[in-house]
């Protein structure tokens, strides 16, 4: 099995302590640093913005995977690339012209990723997928952590791993929501190139060099 890449998020971190958390996630095994950005609009939650992922980028030098849990994603790529972000990831849901914002994201010099909800199925993105760098399969419902994976949702990501490899495509693909440690084997054997885990991560129910061999 191919070792995937862990991507804590910090929206489960204590964030009276971001730095420890910084360095619990380093130490934990951490790839990426995964950056839920909520608007209370796209999703009923609010994370947080701009100022804040700018603060935190002294505190890593591991690439920033910002997922925009937001509408009009467009007007905010911009200053988030200025923060920090090294891939900026939109949803398919609420985005009209997904090819031309992919293009504006790699125009800022940053990759680009593109989301799907559970009930978006893989044939909406047919046409995105040779040009996005990154395909984020959401495995609950956007809007909170701490939910149970949706297990339909892993049949996507062994789906994007075959038309990667049927079409000489490149784009990676993540897995986001629910995994813990008792499913985290299981979600690794689809082939899956990078995991997001929040709530499972920072309670110490998931020990990535414990459970990914
Ligand atoms: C959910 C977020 C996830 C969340 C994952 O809307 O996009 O990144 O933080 O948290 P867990 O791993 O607790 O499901
Ligand atoms: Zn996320």
């Amino acid at each position: 099995m191919k070792k995937p890449l862990l991507a804590p998020s910090i929206l489960s971190a204590d964030f009276t302590d971001l730095a420890s958390s910084f360095k619990k996630m380093e130490d934990g095994g951490a790839g990426w640093i995964h950056v839920d950005i909520m608007d209370g609009s796209f999703v009923p939650n609010i994370s947080f913005g701009q100022p804040v992922v700018g603060a935190l980028r002294s505190l890593t030098k591991l690439p920033f995977d910002v997922h925009l849990m937001i509408n009009n994603p467009e007007r905010h790529i911009e200053s988030f690339a200025k923060a920090g972000a090294d891939f900026l990831t939109f949803h398919w849901e609420n985005v009209i012209h997904s090819h031309r914002l992919i293009e504006q994201i790699h125009a800022l010099g940053k990759k680009a990723g593109v989301s799907i909800v559970p009930s978006t199925p893989v044939s909406a993105l047919e046409a995105l997928l040779p040009y996005t760098d990154l395909v984020l399969v959401m495995s609950v419902n956007p809007g909170f952590g701490g939910q149970q994976l949706i297990p339909l949702c892993l049949d996507k990501i062994s789906a994007l791993v075959r038309i990667r490899e049927e079409k000489g495509y490149s784009y990676l693909v993540s897995v986001d929501g629910g995994v813990n440690g008792n499913n985290v084997e299981h979600v690794a054997q689809t082939g899956v190139d990078v995991i997001v885990s929040g709530s499972a991560f920072f309670d110490g129910t998931l020990q990535w060099e414990k459970h990914i061999k």
